[in-house]
């Protein structure tokens, strides 16, 4: 597939548990990083950039929401930096400091939720989304990763990190 004249490696789904295919996800990260403006672009031109409707009715705790990304819930270090984390952090993805001023609630929301909708090529799991998923153990087909009041967690924690 050719997107903005960079050339796309496709990678079939890299499951959250990160095994052998562990070096591919690496390089793979690294086309996504370059291809990424386009495929944002691409969304946003659908009309999928942003999921406005919190998905739990309760109040949201920041504190609970850094628990859940720190944590083997979220484990969101595995590839993201953060500056404060207190521990070596992955090197995979965008750090998430700053992540509360690039991007608006909404987007945040969108991203945890499926990040698969802003870029198709991501291997980024999708936290909340159980449809259209590859090679899910069997033990965890059908079910999220997060539940929705965990994803309102992290997504009023990331809006602190301005
Ligand atoms: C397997 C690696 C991986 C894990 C685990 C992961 N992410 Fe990501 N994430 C990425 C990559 C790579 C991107 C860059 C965008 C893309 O791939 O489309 C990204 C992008 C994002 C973005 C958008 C950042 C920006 O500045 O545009 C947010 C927000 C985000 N991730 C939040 C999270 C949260 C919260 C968790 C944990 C619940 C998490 N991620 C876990 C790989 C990961």
């Amino acid at each position: 597939m050719d997107a903005g004249g960079t050339r796309i490696v496709r990678v079939a789904g890299v499951p959250p548990g990160f095994g052998p295919g562990w070096a591919l996800a690496r390089a793979a990260a690294m086309v996504v990083l370059l291809v990424a403006p386009g495929a944002a672009a691409a969304a946003a031109s659908r009309g999928g950039d942003a999921i406005e409707q919190p998905l739990a009715p309760g109040a949201a705790d920041p504190l609970r929401g850094r628990a859940v990304a720190l944590g083997r819930d979220g484990n969101c270090l595995l590839c993201h930096g953060l500056a404060d984390a207190g521990r070596p952090t992955g090197n995979l993805a965008p750090p998430l400091d700053g992540v509360g001023s690039r991007l608006s609630g909404g987007q945040i929301r969108q991203r945890v939720v499926n990040p698969a909708l802003v870029n198709p090529h991501t291997i980024m799991p999708s936290y909340f989304v159980v449809d259209g998923l590859r090679q899910v153990a069997e033990p965890w087909r059908g079910k999220p990763i997060l539940d929705a009041q965990q994803i309102e967690d992290l997504v009023a924690w990331l809006q602190t990190l301005r």
